[in-house]
């Protein structure tokens, strides 16, 4: 008797989303690309040129989601606005990310925060890189390209983590409102703080480039903002780190590639976000009624474009659960690819592919996985490793 492709997803639970999404994905891409699957509560779309179909079609797939928990614990901002507003505010941001700025105001920052992390542990000969390296990269480089030097990269991190368990708070428990609640506001503080600095000695950072755009941005909405960059800017390039290292550390022919040819970090970053892509899949809801790959989906439902599927569709990328920093398919969708397409790239891309990598091999030589502590890997809205257990020859 074979399964018919409906029951499939009817049974699909959060937990075997959660332990390995990719042989569901599989099995969805090729029997129901477009599925309404309970255990999510929307229309799961998981092959690569119906992802596409719905980035290009922001008036059909909107980022406006109804009653979404975001909208509670943040408020507005631009992650869940369709244009022209969400245009304004994105224009407002976005300066101090592009890549020419990356290269004259980050570059020498980020170098700096991996060399302190670096000199903090490096007698040591073995590292968790995930909580040692990894977690604090991202948020000390993410304070200081906001405009918050000040703030310490754990506050940064549990600022963020409270947040976005709020986010997805579905099961309505106080004490997580409380803790997302209280991130919420310490936020709010350490913006005011910026914002009363560069308001009239303006700087490079992100909150000064909102406060003084052509069109600025009121003080809610960059306190807002904020929130949303600090929610989408700290775990992703942590995990893509990781992700990276496990696989190049795992693999002696590839990592001897990298090593020859220092040219090639560009296409293991480009090839680990779309082999295991930190943000799995995100929201959008549909403003008519639709088909898309034979489904009928109704006005006013809620969708999930599954980019962690479409990243592994076998249509464009041959063998896709094989990380390979040699293929010639670059067009992934790691960062999405409509209007709402990463704020951040450039900033991953540099901090990620030409420092964090390029400095670890560097200054820990020898490194390789610890053989008695083997990784955690887990998730699948955001998927990574939870732990990145390695040794190095001590100095
Ligand atoms: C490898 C690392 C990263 C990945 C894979 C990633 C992925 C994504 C994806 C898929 C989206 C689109 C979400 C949607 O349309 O709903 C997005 C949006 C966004 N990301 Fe990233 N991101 C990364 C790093 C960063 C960093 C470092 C920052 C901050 C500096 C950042 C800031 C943002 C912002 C502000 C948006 C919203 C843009 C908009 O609404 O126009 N991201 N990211």
């Amino acid at each position: 008797m074979t399964t018919h492709p409906q029951d499939f997803a009817q049974d699909i639970r959060l937990s075997d989303l959660w332990d390995d999404p990719y042989p569901i994905y599989r099995k969805l891409r090729r029997d129901a690309p477009v599925t309404f699957v309970p255990a999510v509560g929307r229309y799961l779309i998981t092959r690569h040129e119906d992802v596409v179909f719905a980035e290009q079609h922001p008036d059909l797939f909107s980022s406006r989601e109804k009653d979404s928990l975001i909208l509670r614990v943040i408020g507005a901002n631009m992650l869940r606005e369709d244009d022209p507003e969400h245009r304004r505010i994105r224009a407002a941001a976005e300066p101090p990310a592009r890549p020419r700025r990356i290269r004259t105001d980050w570059s020498p920052v980020f170098q700096r925060t991996a060399d302190e992390l670096v000199d903090s542990f490096a007698e040591r000969g073995e590292a968790d890189l995930f909580a040692d390296f990894a977690g604090p990269f991202a948020a000390t480089n993410l304070a200081h390209l906001l405009g918050l030097p000040q703030v310490r990269a754990e506050d940064m991190i549990r600022w963020s983590q409270h947040m976005m368990d709020g986010n997805s708070n579905y099961a309505d428990d106080p004490d997580v409102w409380a803790r997302a609640t209280a991130a919420s506001g310490a936020v709010d503080e350490a913006v005011e703080e910026a914002m009363s600095r560069v308001r009239d000695e303006p700087d490079g950072s992100v909150i000064s480039s909102m406060l003084h755009a052509d069109d600025p941005l009121t003080p809610q909405e960059i306190r807002n903002n904020v929130k949303v960059i600090i929610g989408g800017g700290i775990n992703e390039p942590r995990d893509v780190l990781t992700a990276g290292l496990w696989a190049l550390l795992s693999d002696p022919a590839q990592r001897a590639d990298v090593e020859a040819d220092p040219g090639l970090w560009r296409n293991v970053f480009e090839e680990t976000v779309r082999w295991m892509s930190p943000i799995g899949m995100y929201p959008r809801q549909t403003t008519a009624d639709l088909e898309l790959s034979g489904t009928r989906i109704p006005a006013g439902s809620r969708v999930a474009l599954v980019i962690g599927a479409a990243n592994r569709d076998e249509d464009v990328f041959p063998e896709p659960d094989r990380f390979d920093i040699h293929r010639a398919q670059r067009n992934h969708l790691a960062f999405g690819g409509g209007p709402h397409y990463c704020m951040g790239t450039w900033v991953a891309r540099h901090e990620v592919g030409e420092i964090a990598w390029p400095t670890l091999f560097r200054r820990l030589p020898g490194l390789a996985l610890d053989p008695d502590r083997p990784v955690d890997v887990g998730g699948w809205v955001f998927r990574g490793l939870l732990t990145l257990p390695v040794r190095w020859q001590r100095p």
